[in-house]
């Protein structure tokens, strides 16, 4: 049942975790439990192999409280405290009141706009259960991910992953629908704003609900999911183009009309989408996705991966391009 690889980790109360982080074709936006993390629908993803997070957490009876170390800086006193929460849900579990350290470095360039907290999460679920004595199940895992960060519990399985809503804790988690030799596909990441952005998504899920267009996406989520989840076991580009970029512009449709509006797109934003959907026309297998940032997802089949890079690169508003392509489960490490 589990994927998990459980090695013995070399020093009692530690060990070192590396998730994926990885990005949605039907996104997760809105709860209908905000504390329980329990997603207004289901989502589909792929994991992202060369953008991940590593994280080092250590037990240890000399701490009065949890220390966080992010990217070899001391983290903000919020997202300590986040991590903080989340170490005594681990805490609970395993039956200890110890204080941890934890030591979290991303291999991705820190504000260049890529959502961390999916490998964050994922990677500290599985560094800090271990540590902590407890060997969990991937579904277990995956379920634990998710109350640091929805988008983590799909982090946890590899290659393309589906988290099913469920109906309570218990069976909202995430799963592998496919591995990620499945399908050679690449995600050529374009960064058109490095600033930071000013709602994160843990502040914009709740305003999903605010905005007369939820239902209405929520009406349909089912249906595209289907579609997703059929274009990704038959490796059909076209179906998967068409789907993601509905759902993609259905939740950005969401956040622009909720109150407060939230608007992600910068002019970069719309000098890509128009760019990818000439792309396409003249037949290259190219689509777009976008999270709660302006950087977009452009999603290509491996073979048109440098051409796609080298036309985005030639855009103008288009300061990088970062590429990754689909990712395995998260992993124990020394
Ligand atoms: C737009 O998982 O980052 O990227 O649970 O509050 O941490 P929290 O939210 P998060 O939301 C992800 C939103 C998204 C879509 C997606 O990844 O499915």
């Amino acid at each position: 049942m589990s994927n998990v690889k459980h090695i013995p980790s070399p020093v009692p109360g530690q060990a070192t975790a590396v998730a994926c982080s990885n990005i949605a074709f039907i996104k997760y936006w809105g709860n209908r439990d905000h504390r329980l993390r329990l997603p207004a629908s289901g989502s589909l993803s792929m994991n992202l192999d060369s953008l991940t997070t590593r994280t080092v957490v250590r037990f240890d009876p000399a701490l009065e409280h949890d220390e966080l170390i992010l990217n070899g800086e001391p983290a903000a006193e919020a997202a300590r405290q986040r991590v903080s929460a989340f170490l005594t849900r681990v805490r609970q579990l395993a039956g200890i009141s110890l204080a941890a350290r934890v030591e979290s470095a991303n291999n991705f360039p820190m504000g260049a706009g890529i959502a961390s907290s999916a490998s964050a999460f994922a990677a500290l679920s599985l560094a800090a259960s271990a540590a902590a004595g407890l060997r969990l199940t991937e579904r277990d895992l995956s379920r634990l991910a998710r109350r640091g960060s929805g988008s983590a519990c799909r982090s946890i399985p590899g290659g393309f992953v589906e988290w099913q809503a469920g109906e309570n804790d218990a069976d909202s988690y995430a799963f592998s629908i496919a591995p990620a030799e499945h399908w050679e596909l690449s995600d050529c990441v374009a960064i058109v704003s490095r600033a930071h952005k000013t709602t994160g998504s843990s502040a914009g899920h709740p305003l999903a609900d605010s905005s007369p267009l939820h239902a209405a996406r929520l009406a349909q989520v089912n249906e595209n999911l289907r579609r997703c989840r059929q274009a990704i076991l038959e490796r059909d580009f076209d179906a998967l183009a068409a789907v993601t970029e509905t759902d993609c512009h259905l939740m950005h449709a969401v956040m622009m009309t909720s109150s407060p509006p939230l608007i992600y797109w910068q002019p970069g934003t719309l000098t890509v989408m128009h760019a990818v959907q000439q792309w396409r026309r003249q037949g290259l297998p190219v689509c777009y996705t976008m999270d709660a940032g302006p950087n977009v997802h452009v999603i290509c089949e491996v073979g048109a991966e440098s051409q796609v890079v080298a036309r985005l690169r030639e855009l103008p508003n288009v300061l990088d391009v970062l590429v990754a392509h689909p990712g395995g489960p998260a992993r124990l490490a020394r």
